[in-house]
């Protein structure tokens, strides 16, 4: 309804053109702050009336007609138009409409600026907590699959050449302490915009006896903004939480990188469930990774989002300008990207079956124990430069004589260094090599299982 009287009709002679406000509208993504708005508009609302600025009786009144608004929102009995411009504007015209004039009083010393900068954080709080609690759940069935392949020693890679034997459970561990330095920035970043921006009103504050601290109380804030001006101008913690999301999409996507390759006939390390794959058009034979792919693809579409928000903020001059609005589908595009590959990546992994048979055979070859020597040698007081260059020596004379390290004679090894003993045999195992890294962050399995008691006494203390 284009020729509905808008807010601001009063000092404007002609009607909105239709484009217009089909072009300036963000209901069509904003409704689903409806919730937060509402709580917002109950929390301000009650101030207002605590501080006299409006009678107790009109705050009561407009409180049960935003609540029954609450439910109609709840249960989709309302339509929105778009001639309603935003959430905002939405809410107060339903308002009105079922309070008349005492409605008009909600908006008193508050502005949309401050308004949406308190529904983005509202939400934005509920939605870290919910992908706080995701992370979570990925996190523990990482515990429970390196706990169930304790004994199953791979190859680990560098320059995706095999390097060292590693235990699956070292690897799996590895993507444990990404994800809990996600979580971390994710709850840093949840602290640092924990604070109430109502009262900022369009930039300056308000006239009107507001009282900040029981908005604050009612909404949950622990702190209150210390500037009007920045708190109607800022967006930094979105930005900050879609860089903490596109981190978690970057660990997210390494890790399919990984079972993408490792489901290959090639590697064969893992088989990923029928539930999470699906088929070809063409190829009958064909199992394709399509999840994990997925998920690799969708990091781009949150590097996307952080971009355009990062792109949004560069030089725009204080404080708020339109161009804000534009900041709402990357974030939700975010939330929901991320929240959703993490759910899924997490069912699929626990569905994953690893291949200790063949992740064994993998780390037998590719003198992946040569290192061992070279420290058997240290230990014996060569200097590793030295004994670097020996076993270099003792790895070109197998490749040449297409021998592996176990099938050298001790003779032969002595010929390289006499002081090799028949002990260096069992330095070249690869149960040998992966326990003897028993400090702390090694892949011995003494020290992955302390690590992993360490995470469960910490998971239990929460
Ligand atoms: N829809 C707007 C946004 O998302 C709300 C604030 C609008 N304020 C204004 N003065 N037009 O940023």
């Amino acid at each position: 309804m284009a020729d509905k009287k808008k807010p601001w009709g009063g000092r404007f002679q002609k009607p909105t053109a239709k484009n217009v406000e089909k072009f300036t509208a963000s209901i069509q993504f904003d409704k689903r702050l409806y919730s937060y708005d509402i709580e917002g508009s109950i929390a301000h609302v009650t101030m207002l009336a605590g501080q006299r600025i409006i009678a107790k009786e009109e705050a009561k009144k407009i409180v049960t007609a935003l609540k029954s608004i609450l439910q109609d929102m709840d249960q989709g009995r309302i339509a929105f138009s778009p001639a309603d411009e935003d959430i905002h504007m939405a809410i107060e015209r339903e308002l009105i409409s079922r309070t008349g004039e005492t409605g008009g009083k909600l908006h008193a010393a508050r502005s949309r600026n401050d308004q949406i900068a308190l529904d983005v954080r509202l939400f934005l709080r509920s939605e870290i907590d919910n992908i706080l609690s995701a992370l979570n759940g990925l996190q523990s069935q990482l515990v429970i699959l390196a706990k169930a392949e304790i004994k199953t020693i791979m190859p680990g890679y560098t320059h995706m050449q095999k390097a060292q034997p590693v235990l699956l459970s070292h690897y799996l561990l590895a993507f444990w302490e990404m994800f809990s330095r996600d979580a971390e920035r994710l709850s840093d970043c949840r602290e640092r915009f924990n604070v109430l921006p109502l009262g900022a009103a369009a930039l300056a504050g308000t006239s009107l006896p507001i009282d900040r601290g029981q908005t604050a109380k009612y909404l949950n804030f622990p702190q209150i903004s210390k500037n009007s001006m920045d708190t109607v101008a800022d967006r930094d913690f979105i930005a900050e939480f879609i860089f903490a999301s596109s981190i978690i999409m970057m660990h997210l996507s390494r890790f399919c990188e990984d079972l993408i390759l490792w489901s290959s006939d090639e590697f064969g390390f893992v088989e990923i469930s029928d539930a999470y794959t699906t088929g070809s058009s063409i190829m009958p034979q064909k199992k394709n990774p399509d999840v994990a792919e997925l998920i690799r693809g969708k990091s781009a579409r949150v590097y996307g989002d952080l971009f355009a928000v990062m792109t949004l903020l560069k030089g725009l001059p204080m404080t708020y300008n339109r161009d804000l609005q534009e900041d709402k589908e990357p974030l939700f595009d975010a939330v929901d990207t991320v929240k959703e590959c993490l759910i899924i990546f997490t069912e699929m992994i626990r569905e994953t079956k690893f291949n200790s048979a063949r992740m064994y055979k993998a780390a037998s070859g590719g003198f992946s124990t040569a290192t061992d020597i070279a420290e058997y040698l240290v230990k014996r007081d060569v200097p590793f430069r030295k004994s670097h260059e020996i076993v270099g020596k003792i790895v070109a004379y197998c490749l040449k004589n297409k021998i592996t390290l176990d099938k050298l004679s001790l003779k032969a090894y002595q010929k390289f260094y006499e002081g090799f003993g028949a002990d260096i045999k069992e330095y070249i195992k690869l149960e040998k090599a992966v326990n003897s890294r028993k400090h702390i962050g090694g892949t011995a399995t003494a020290a992955v299982m302390g690590r992993i008691r360490e995470i469960e006494k910490k998971s239990g203390d929460k």
